[in-house]
């Protein structure tokens, strides 16, 4: 399948009949007006992917604090819903939405306290699965019943870890990719041999005049009058130094 680009555009108060609507043939549930109030409460986690200015997928998320946290602290971004028009399926679509929350969690200071990105997914969800799957999620839990009206009526819990320790601000390593490609120059190692080198150049005597000697052929050090500078030793110049006394500065 061909793979589609996207742009994203911001779901609004004014848009959002449009994610109603594009949900209810996405998705075999349906969500209630409260949840198409809150859905845009943070517009950077409540995203149409438009392909040719048409919306063919959409992505709802919210932060809140894991399930049965003591603390209460908000350390987990929570997929609501991420889906796809069935005729633009399969052409990474999805994929550039989840990449898009990905990336915003790891790099935007807003989402720094996050450690985990979870959703659910029915049972049989079998595209779901291996979609998530394929980009790092794992299955961490199950809960029985969590669909009312839907058979099975069991889901998986898929929970995506956010790797706190990976480099986030462009600078990366060699071999790895970049937004325009791999990354083929590893900048630190080369750096570090610069400043080697350079380090090397500055330990190295001062370079003595030489000449070849015309009778034994050999090269010899070659000391002229000539080549001496008249400018003061360090020594001289110091004691010449004359400290005022006295005088308002
Ligand atoms: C799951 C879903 C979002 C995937 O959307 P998509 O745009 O088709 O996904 P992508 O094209 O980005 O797929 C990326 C990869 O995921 C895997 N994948 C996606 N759909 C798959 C399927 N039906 N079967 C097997 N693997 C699948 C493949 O590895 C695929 O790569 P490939 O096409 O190069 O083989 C889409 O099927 C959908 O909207 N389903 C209904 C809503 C839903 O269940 N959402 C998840 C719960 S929030």
């Amino acid at each position: 399948m061909p793979r589609l680009d996207v742009i994203f555009a911001e779901v609004t108060e004014k848009n959002v009949e449009q994610l109603r609507l594009m949900n209810t043939r996405i998705f075999p549930v349906r969500y209630n007006d409260q949840f198409y109030k809150d859905v845009y409460k943070n517009i950077k986690l409540a995203q149409f992917a438009l392909y040719n200015d048409t919306p063919v997928g959409a992505v709802g998320a919210r932060v809140e604090a894991p399930e049965g946290s003591t603390t209460g602290e908000q350390t987990q971004l929570y997929i609501m819903t991420l889906g796809v028009l069935e005729p633009y399926r399969r052409c990474g679509v999805a994929t550039q939405m989840l990449e898009y929350i990905l990336d915003l969690v790891k790099t935007d200071a807003e989402f720094k306290e996050l450690l985990t990105v979870v959703l659910h997914v029915q049972t049989n969800n079998d595209s779901a699965l291996a979609f998530y799957k394929q980009h790092g999620f794992e299955i961490t839990g199950h809960k029985e019943n969590y669909y009312q009206k839907l058979e099975p009526s069991d889901c998986h819990i898929l929970t995506y870890v956010i790797d706190r320790t990976a480099p986030d601000d462009g600078e990366r390593k060699a071999g790895e990719a970049n937004g325009y490609g791999t990354v083929a120059v590893d900048l630190a190692a080369e750096q570090a041999t610069l400043k080697a080198l350079r380090k090397q150049q500055m330990d190295r005597p001062p370079p003595v005049a030489m000449k070849k000697n015309p009778e034994t052929g050999e090269m010899e050090e070659f000391h002229s009058d000539a080549l001496k500078d008249d400018l003061p030793d360090e020594e001289a110049e110091e004691a010449a130094i004359e400290i005022p006394v006295g005088d308002d500065y």
